[in-house]
């Protein structure tokens, strides 16, 4: 029986007769000989097509093969220094699946075309060697971040999607018809995070989250998935070494499993190997005086802005973590500092080469009285969040978490220089296709 190989497999089958079955990644041809490049989805291999040693209906059947027909090959692995890979496939035999006619050929050629025209044709868009690297480092990252909370103890507690209020300010709110009343689409697991922690000590969400941006910036999607720690007990300075040890581990694990797609993206290794602990801290302070130095404009008490988060982020040569921002640019359940009410036990991850924020959390306030004040300052309805105050009814404690927004974690990895192609399929302000 001949085996059906994965690309990425076959230096194991070297001089033996296996099945390859793919798509049609391009086609050369060179006198008396075909070409065929083959993608299957794991790698890239070449075959040879020789015109004397196949049978005249094999030879016509790859010369007229189209990009993306789909076919499965049978042939032998033969070693070859120069083909991409290091490995030829002798091509015996052809079955094709499907050619791909002529008169509507495959629309994405290796031409230059505009991102919107290559955005229409996401679905189709994916195939290429590009978008399926930035997939595998997508995948990676997020199998981090689970082993990274799976092997310290955290339990996983899914969030819902479905929610009766804001968590993040009512602005970005996606609003829809829950039979006879209003519903949201989530914002972050947080609150529920929250109460599973009071549950389990150490949790973890991990799920899609939306925001009704409407920002049109390369770091804003309104469908975005976001990895979310809450640990009882927990003080800012826990959160703040959680959160460097966990970027850590996740650069770390992109640079050793995930090399080659990283170099395929042209990716500078050197600047992501330098993302080692410490992370250096900065208070928000501080993070002002550093801008005006800079020549911002920023005054004390205003949130950064996307140019100030750049600039900040292009200071440090690694992620930093900016923290005790003032209370007031702040959501709702932030803890103030005892010290100073007016600033907040909280942190923003920046990431370096002007990537900007990628984590935000902090200390919770413990105490009922106090977001019960903060809840009304914000005008959020306290029946909503009866449950939630609860949580400070029975047995509050200090506890502290943060969130990671996957999709900007794995543009600044990459390199990207927009979130648009970390996700399989985008949602921004403009788009919701494919
Ligand atoms: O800073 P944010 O809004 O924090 C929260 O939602 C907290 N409740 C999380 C928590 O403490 N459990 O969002 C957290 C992260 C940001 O740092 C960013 O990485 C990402 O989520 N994010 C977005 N990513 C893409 N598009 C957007 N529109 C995003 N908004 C936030
Ligand atoms: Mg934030």
């Amino acid at each position: 029986m001949t085996p059906v190989v994965e690309i990425r497999n076959v230096a194991q089958f070297e001089g033996q007769d296996v099945f390859i079955q793919g798509w049609l990644y391009n086609l050369r041809e060179s006198g008396k000989i075909l070409f065929p490049l083959l993608r299957d989805g794991t790698g890239i291999l070449q075959g040879v097509v020789v015109k004397s040693a196949v049978p005249a209906q094999v030879f016509e059947a790859v010369r007229a093969l189209t990009q993306e027909s789909s076919l499965r090959a049978r042939g032998k692995v033969r070693k070859e220094k120069r083909a991409p890979g290091g490995y030829e496939l002798d091509v015996a035999e052809v079955e094709v699946l499907q050619n791909v006619s002529s008169e509507r050929p495959y629309p994405i050629t290796p031409k230059e075309h505009g991102v919107e025209f290559l955005m229409d044709h996401r679905h189709l868009w994916l195939r290429s060697v590009r978008q399926r690297a930035i997939l595998g480092v997508r995948h990676e990252i997020i199998r981090a971040c689970r082993d990274f909370f799976d092997d310290r103890g955290f339990t996983l507690v899914d969030t819902p999607i479905l929610t009766p209020s804001a968590c993040e300010g009512t602005t970005t709110l996606f609003e829809v018809e829950y039979f006879d009343q209003k519903a949201y689409l989530t914002q972050s697991g947080q609150l529920y995070n929250e109460a599973a922690a009071m549950a389990v000590g150490k949790t973890y969400c991990f799920g899609p989250t939306f925001r009704a941006e409407k920002s049109k910036t390369r770091r804003h999607l309104t469908e975005f998935w976001m990895v979310e720690p809450e640990v009882a007990f927990a003080q800012l300075d826990d959160i703040m070494a959680l959160a460097e040890g966990l970027v850590a581990f996740v650069v770390a694990r992109a640079l050793e499993r995930r090399r080659e797609e990283l170099k395929t993206l042209e990716r500078d290794l050197s600047k992501l190997e330098k993302c080692a602990p410490p992370f250096p801290r900065l208070a928000y302070d501080d993070a002002v005086n550093l801008l005006k130095e800079k020549g911002s404009e920023i005054a004390w008490g205003s949130d950064f802005g996307g140019t100030d988060e750049t600039i900040l982020s292009e200071s440090f040569d690694r992620p930093i973590l900016v923290h005790r921002y003032p209370s007031h640019v702040k959501a709702f359940y932030m803890q103030p500092d005892p010290e100073r009410p007016e600033v907040a036990l909280c942190v923003d991850m920046l990431a370096p080469e002007g990537y900007g924020e990628i984590i935000g959390g902090g200390e919770r306030a413990a105490d009922e009285r106090l977001l019960l004040r903060r809840m009304d300052e914000q005008k959020l309805p306290r029946e909503a969040f009866e449950w939630y105050l609860d949580l400070r009814r029975y047995g509050s404690v200090p506890h502290a978490g943060f969130g990671m927004g996957v999709e900007r974690v794995v543009a600044w990895i990459c390199g990207l220089d927009h979130v648009r192609e970390t996700i399989p399929f985008p949602r921004m302000l403009n788009r919701l296709t494919p």
